[in-house]
């Protein structure tokens, strides 16, 4: 196979020592490939205003395929104290560059795999019958929209005159807010396509089809958001009469779902939801199967080939400057093992999660999360592995 070229997109805070570990983690497994450093983040806002400059979204338009570590965000007060004082003038207004290329590239299915290693010491457990205490085996795919609903960025604080005007066509409007001064209205839309949710519900059952899922749950709020979850909601039944037959088409609220998943996670398979729910439902299944440093996800274009690979958490500023860094590279680990699926590494993903799992289960290597420590400097010396030691352990296994 021809050697493939990766944009490296390390980013902010911890992304860079997860995405080097990772890097190295695939160089052990066989994969050959170039990896041409993209610029994204804080650095680049600071600096030039834009965090998510156009060079960086010429590379990957060339490559297609991105590896992404974390990028730091910050309230737009926040984000404009912080520009360099030679870009103040220039009514530059932040916005999230990793929200910014999910909607240049159109990548709108992003998948985030939840499932449980043996051996985690993070595991979720609960009292069962008769007291005794059980370990539910969790494997569960969320499909989250990823670029339309609540982060679609149409959104206005004291909107203007035009926008006021339409609001107050709307008889909820008039009655619920018409009293409200004009200044004191802020509004976030949730703008849902047929075609966006189609492409979604689609890539969720056939997701189930094609790895044996008995059930495809649609996960938002039919019975209060109207509009947009019910029509998602509607959309899968008609898909899941007219194409998937054989798939069960489940229905929960956000909020139920978020309780329920304490109780019987093991009885879910694939859910899909639009971008605020799924993001919410994979962070809450994320949380049974260890957290933040285990959560990994894909996002792509099924159309122009485009996907960026990356751990679901954050730059954890925090942790960025310890000498030696203790986070857990798992996460983004799992994430390139998804990029590899993608451009059909099958085989090296396969290899890689083996070791992972091989390295969880033996429980020899654990870094600071996996032994509960608090994340602090010194949690290496009291026997933690550092984010090196852990990609090490992995390798060995390979
Ligand atoms: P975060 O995910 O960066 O960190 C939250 C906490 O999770 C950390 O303090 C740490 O205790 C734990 N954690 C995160 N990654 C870990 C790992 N690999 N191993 C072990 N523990 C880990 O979220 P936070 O603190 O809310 O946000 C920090 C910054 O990251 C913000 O600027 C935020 O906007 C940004 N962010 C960026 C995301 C992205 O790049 N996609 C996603 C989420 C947040
Ligand atoms: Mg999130």
């Amino acid at each position: 196979m021809a050697k493939r070229t990766i944009v490296s997109l390390p980013g902010d805070g911890i992304g860079r020592a997860v995405l080097e570990e990772t890097i190295r983690v695939l160089d052990a497994a066989g994969f050959e490939a170039d990896y041409i450093e993209g610029d994204i983040g804080w650095e680049f806002w600071k600096e030039e205003g834009n965090p998510l400059p156009q060079r960086t979204i010429d590379l990957l338009e060339k490559h297609k395929i991105g590896l992404f570590g974390a990028i730091t965000s910050k309230p737009k007060d926040a984000a404009f104290d912080e520009l360099s004082d030679s870009l103040k003038e220039k009514g530059l207004v932040y916005s999230s560059p990793i929200v910014g290329l999910r909607q240049h590239f159109g990548l709108d299915i992003c998948m985030r795999p939840c499932h449980s290693y043996k051996g985690n010491p993070l595991n979720f457990i609960r009292r069962g019958k008769g007291d005794d205490i059980e370990e539910p085996e969790v494997d569960v795919v969320i499909f989250r929209q990823n670029t339309e609903g609540l982060y679609g960025g149409v959104e206005w604080s004291n909107p203007g005159q035009q926008v006021y005007d339409a609001l107050m066509t709307h008889p909820k409007f008039v009655s619920n807010f018409g009293e409200t001064p004009k200044e004191e209205v802020s509004v976030s839309t949730r703008i849902f396509t047929k075609k966006a949710t189609s492409r979604i519900l689609k890539a969720a059952f056939e997701h189930a089809k094609n790895f044996g899922y008995k059930s495809v749950t649609v996960c938002e709020k039919p019975n209060v958001i109207r509009e947009t979850s019910g029509m998602m909601y509607k959309m899968a039944q008609q898909m899941q009469k007219a194409d998937y037959p054989d798939i069960e088409l489940w229905n929960t609220n956000i909020d139920a779902q978020m309780m329920w998943l304490t109780k019987n996670p093991e009885d879910y398979g694939v859910i899909v939801a639009g971008n605020m729910f799924g993001d919410i439902v994979s962070d809450g299944f994320a949380g049974l199967i260890g957290g933040l440093g285990f959560a990994c996800s894909a996002q792509f274009n099924p159309d122009s080939g485009v996907g960026v690979f990356e751990p679901t958490h954050g730059s954890a500023p925090k942790y960025a400057d310890y000498e030696t860094s203790i986070v857990n590279p798992i996460a983004m680990v799992e994430s390139a093992c998804m990029m590899l699926d993608f451009i059909d590494e099958k085989e090296k993903a396969t290899k890689i999660r083996k070791a992972v799992a091989e390295v969880i289960s033996e429980g020899k290597v654990r870094t600071y999360d996996m032994m509960k420590m608090r994340g602090k400097a010194d949690v290496v010396e009291n026997g933690a592995a550092s984010t090196t030691e852990m990609a090490d352990a992995i390798i060995a296994k390979l």
